[in-house]
């Protein structure tokens, strides 16, 4: 069985993030989505709540063969526990690339035998990241077109609630 991995912070999951799961899952017999946790980032979402989104998004989707999982460690360490083949990673502009090519030949060296391979964004959400959600959410802007109508009410809630950029600000 042909298990692909695509991770990321997720805080919370965009659109772009579902075009590239869904492309991703169509590569793979199986695909997990990955929440990685960094205990040196403070996220807006827990892991658990991240999970859950993105769980929503992809039953919305209709993909039944992709699994949620969550993960404090090396992404290298996971692959080799599930026997993953590949890496998947969503590239939106030229920028992206040179983190990515260094994140990619870190974990090629920490585990040769899992290739990462690169999917191109959809042209129609270049433009998107979480922190633009986060931002236009924050100050009561319509995001419906950012992210997966199932987490759209959890994600305007909590943002506008806790009103985000207040404390981004303050710090
Ligand atoms: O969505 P993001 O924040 O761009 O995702 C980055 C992520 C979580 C995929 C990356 O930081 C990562 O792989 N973290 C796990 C730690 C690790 O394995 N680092 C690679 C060796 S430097």
């Amino acid at each position: 069985m042909k298990i692909g991995i695509c991770p990321g912070s997720f805080d919370p999951v965009t659109l772009g993030h579902m075009d590239i799961i869904t492309r991703g899952a169509a590569l793979f017999d199986k695909l997990v989505v990955l929440v990685l946790v960094n205990p040196k980032k403070q996220p807006t979402f827990s892991a658990n709540e991240r999970c859950e989104m993105l769980k929503a998004a992809i039953a919305e989707q209709g993909c039944t063969n992709v699994q949620v999982d969550v993960y404090e460690g090396l992404l290298a360490d996971y692959a080799r526990e599930i026997g993953a083949a590949a890496i998947i990673k969503g590239l939106r502009a030229v920028s992206d690339y040179e983190y990515e090519f260094q994140m990619a030949l870190t974990n090629k060296v920490l585990c040769p035998q899992v290739e990462t391979i690169f999917l191109n964004t959809n042209a129609a959400y270049m433009y998107l990241s979480s922190s633009v959600v986060k931002q236009v959410a924050s100050f009561g802007g319509d995001i419906s077109r950012f992210v997966p109508k199932s987490v759209l009410p959890a994600i305007t809630r909590r943002l506008l609630v806790t009103g985000n950029h207040k404390k981004e600000e303050e710090k």
